[in-house]
């Protein structure tokens, strides 16, 4: 990875069964089509997920969250989102170094992350990150829109 990681200007936490109505809050303030708490509760209860939470101090309610899925020697991210008056305060960044982290010291070798070809943050963060460009989805999302698939090699 490159760029300003080696810092954790945020706190993370694994999610517990209880944030699932808080992300699902917060999944709703950020994109169009929320995912709803029955949905975090089954990302919460599945095994191969790992659900973080980012907060820009240690008694503040979530901000931010993403969920990873891992299988085998891979990961993806599913999703990864930071509320509009928290963003651009490293919390994103935060959330995936975390991840990064837990996924070396469980053998992870890569890390997939799906991004609409519009999303200038979205992009700009995993590059960020050092993530290379490897692939796209035609009419991957549900209004027809590109994703390019990002790598990146832990
Ligand atoms: C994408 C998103 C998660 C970024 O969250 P964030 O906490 O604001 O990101 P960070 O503050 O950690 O930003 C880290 C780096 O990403 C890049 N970045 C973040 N927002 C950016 C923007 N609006 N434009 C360009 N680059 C951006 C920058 O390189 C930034 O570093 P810098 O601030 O030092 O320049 C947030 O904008 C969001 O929730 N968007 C809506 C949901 C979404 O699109 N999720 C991603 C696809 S699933």
């Amino acid at each position: 990875m490159t760029g300003s990681t080696q810092t954790l200007p945020a706190m993370v936490r694994m999610a517990l069964p209880s944030d699932g109505p808080s992300l699902a809050a917060i999944h709703a303030r950020c994109f169009g089509r929320a995912w709803d708490e029955a949905a975090m509760a089954q990302f919460l209860g599945v095994p191969s997920c790992l659900v973080l939470i980012a907060s820009s101090h240690e008694d503040a309610p979530a901000q931010g969250f993403l969920i990873a899925r891992a299988a085998s020697d891979e990961a993806e991210v599913l999703t990864l989102c930071v509320l509009p008056a928290y963003r651009r305060q490293g919390l994103a960044r935060a959330l995936l170094v975390s991840l990064v982290q837990k996924l070396r010291r469980s053998g992870t070798q890569r890390l997939f992350l799906e991004v609409e070809e519009s999303n200038d943050a979205a992009l700009g963060l995993y590059r960020s990150l050092g993530a290379e460009a490897v692939g796209r989805r035609p009419g991957y999302y549900e209004h027809g829109a590109d994703a390019t698939i990002f790598s990146l090699a832990l």
